[in-house]
C-alpha cells in the first residue's frame, strides 16, 4: 500500500525532471483483462481531469475494455475526483453511496478512485476505514501504472491503493482516446509551484514540469494530420511553462509562437496567472490569427490586502495595469476570470473594491466560486469570519453583475457574421449545431449536421447571458 503524504506533497526539489517515455507497459497477464467487459469514467472538476480521463479510457481500451454509457452497465468504474472545494469531495461521496448499492448486486464489478481526491491523505483515510468494499485507488502522478494496479488487484483480490505523493518526472508514450475528434486537449506542464493560500493543486498536482517543446509539437502536428481543427494547451499554470527547463531558454511565448506556426487553425490555452503573463507574450498572441482572441485571467479578488494573504503576488492595480495591456493589444480579445468570495477576513470594503474591479474590468464572463477551505493549505487555518449568509449575499450580488456585462458582450454580436467550429449536436435540439467562435462565445446554430468539425460562417440572430443564437452565412 502506498497512501499519500502532504509533507512530500509539498516538498519542492531541484532534482532534475526527467522525461521517461517506457513507463507505460501493460503486464501480459492483464492485457485481455477487459475482454467482453465495459468500463465507465466519471469526471469531475478542471480540463486537466477531462484529459486524464481521456487517457485513462485509452489504457483501459488497450487492456480489451470497451465503453459503457451508463455506470449500472459496467463491470469497471472509475471515479477521477476533484478537491478543489467541499462540494466536489460530496459529489463524490454521492456516487460511491449509488455504486455501493450497485456492487451489492453485481459481484464482479471492479470500482476505483483516481484524480485530485486520491491524492489528499484525509480522503484516503476515509476510503481504508469505510469504503473497504471498493478495489483500487491510484493518484494523479500513477495513471501510467493503471495495468499494475489492476494487475495486483486480480492477485490480491483486496482494495488496492497505489498514491505517489512526490513526482519529479513526466511521462510521455501514453494513448489518449479524445472525447472529440474537432478539438483536443495538450498538456504542456503538469503541477504548480504558486502555492496560492487557499488551492490544493499545487499538492495534488505535484511540482512544476514541463513537457519538452518537441513533443508538444510533434503532438499537435499528429493531431493536425487526424483532422483537428483546435488545440487548447493545458496546465495549472502555463504562462510559467518552460521555467522549470535548466538546459533551455524557452518559455511560454516560443511554444505559442511554435504551436501557430504548426498551421493550426485555432489554438487556445488555459489557465493563465496574472504573475507570468508576458509582454512577449501578449505580442506574440496580437500577431497570430491562429492564436484565439481569448484569455482566460483569474484575478480571485478586487482587494489588493486580500490578494496578498492569497498569496497572488500581484495587486488590484497591477492586475488592472496588465488587463489593459492585452485589451490594447489584442483587438477584439474576451477576457473572462475567476473569483472567490468569503475569503477568510474578506470585509464588505474588500468585497466592494472586487466589484469595483469588475466594474472596471467588465469581463466577458467570470466563474465565482464561495472560498472552500481546504485542509492542509495555509488559508485553512486563517480566520473565517464571514457567515455562510453573508458569503452567499456577496456571490449573488457578484453574479448579478458579471452576468449583466455577459449579455452585454454578447449582445455587440447580434447582427454579426462570426467563425464557429461546429462541434456537436446541441443538447436540447438536434436540429441545431452547437460551438464556440475564436473568442469562446457558446453558438447554437441551425445547421445540417454535414457541416460539423468544420469552422463556419455563422450570422448571429441573438443574444443570451450565456449563449449567442445563429443561422449559417452563406
Ligand atoms: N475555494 C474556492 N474556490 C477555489 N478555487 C481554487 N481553490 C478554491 C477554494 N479553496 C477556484 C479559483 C481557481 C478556480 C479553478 O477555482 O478561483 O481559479
Ligand atoms: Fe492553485 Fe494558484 Fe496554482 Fe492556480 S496558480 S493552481 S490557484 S496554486
Amino acid at each position: 500500500m502506498l497512501k499519500p503524504s502532504y509533507k512530500e506533497a509539498k516538498k519542492r526539489t531541484k532534482d532534475k525532471i526527467n522525461v521517461l517515455r517506457d513507463e507505460y507497459v501493460i503486464p501480459s497477464s492483464v492485457k485481455n483483462l477487459g475482454m467482453g467487459k465495459k468500463y465507465y469514467i466519471k469526471t469531475y472538476g478542471c480540463q486537466m481531469n477531462e484529459h486524464d480521463s481521456e487517457v485513462i479510457a485509452a489504457i483501459l481500451e488497450d487492456m480489451k475494455y470497451t465503453k459503457a454509457d451508463d455506470y449500472e452497465d459496467a463491470n469497471l468504474i472509475i471515479l477521477n475526483t476533484c478537491a478543489i472545494r467541499e462540494n466536489a469531495h460530496n459529489k463524490t461521496f454521492g456516487m460511491l453511496g449509488r455504486i455501493k448499492h450497485l456492487k451489492q448486486t453485481k459481484r464482479n464489478l471492479l470500482v476505483g478512485l483516481a484524480g485530485c481526491m486520491s491524492q489528499e491523505e484525509s480522503v484516503v483515510d476515509e476510503i481504508l476505514s469505510k469504503y473497504k468494499w471498493m478495489d483500487f485507488v491510484f493518484g494523479t502522478h500513477n495513471i501510467h501504472k493503471l495495468p499494475e494496479i489492476l494487475e495486483a488487484h486480480e492477485n490480491s483480490k483486496k482494495l488496492e491503493v497505489n498514491v505517489w505523493s512526490n513526482e519529479g518526472n513526466v511521462i510521455e508514450g501514453l494513448p489518449a482516446k479524445r472525447d472529440s475528434n474537432y478539438k483536443a486537449w495538450v498538456n504542456i506542464m503538469y503541477g504548480c509551484d504558486k502555492f496560492c493560500t487557499y488551492c490544493i493543486v499545487p499538492y495534488t498536482r505535484g511540482k512544476q514540469r514541463s513537457r519538452r517543446p518537441d513533443d508538444i509539437i510533434s503532438e499537435v502536428r499528429e493531431l493536425i494530420n487526424k483532422g483537428y481543427k483546435e488545440v487548447t494547451l493545458l496546465g495549472q499554470n502555463v504562462n510559467a511553462y518552460g521555467k522549470d527547463f535548466d538546459d533551455l531558454d524557452y518559455k511560454m511565448e516560443n511554444l505559442l509562437e511554435d504551436v501557430a506556426k504548426t498551421g493550426i487553425e485555432r489554438v487556445r490555452f488555459v489557465t493563465s496567472h496574472p504573475w507570468d503573463f508576458t509582454d512577449k507574450m501578449i505580442d506574440v498572441i496580437a500577431k497570430y490569427d491562429n492564436i484565439c482572441n481569448y484569455i482566460h485571467l483569474p484575478v480571485q479578488s478586487g482587494s489588493s490586502r486580500i490578494l496578498k494573504l492569497m498569496g497572488r503576488r500581484y495587486t488590484k492595480e497591477s492586475y488592472l495595469e496588465l488587463y489593459n495591456k492585452i485589451r490594447n493589444k489584442v483587438k477584439n480579445c474576451s477576457i473572462t476570470t475567476d473569483i472567490i468570495v468569503g475569503f477568510p477576513g474578506e470585509t464588505k470594503e474588500d468585497f466592494e473594491e472586487t466589484l469595483d474591479l469588475v466594474k472596471i474590468c467588465k469581463f466577458d464572463s467570470a466563474f465565482t466560486f464561495i472560498y472552500s477551505p481546504r485542509v492542509g493549505t495555509p488559508a485553512a487555518m486563517m480566520k473565517d469570519d464571514v457567515t455562510k449568509e453573508e458569503k452567499e449575499k456577496r456571490l449573488y450580488e457578484l453574479n448579478d453583475v458579471i452576468n449583466k456585462y455577459a449579455l452585454k458582450h454578447n449582445e455587440k454580436y447580434v447582427g454579426k457574421t462570426v467563425l464557429v467550429l461546429a462541434e456537436k449536436v446541441s443538447e436540447k435540439d438536434d436540429s441545431m449545431l452547437a460551438g464556440y467562435t475564436d473568442t469562446m462565445k457558446l453558438v447554437n446554430v441551425k445547421a445540417d449536421e454535414k457541416y460539423l468539425g468544420q469552422i463556419i460562417k455563422v450570422k448571429i440572430t441573438d443574444a443570451k447571458t450565456w449563449s449567442l443564437d445563429g443561422e449559417i452565412d452563406e
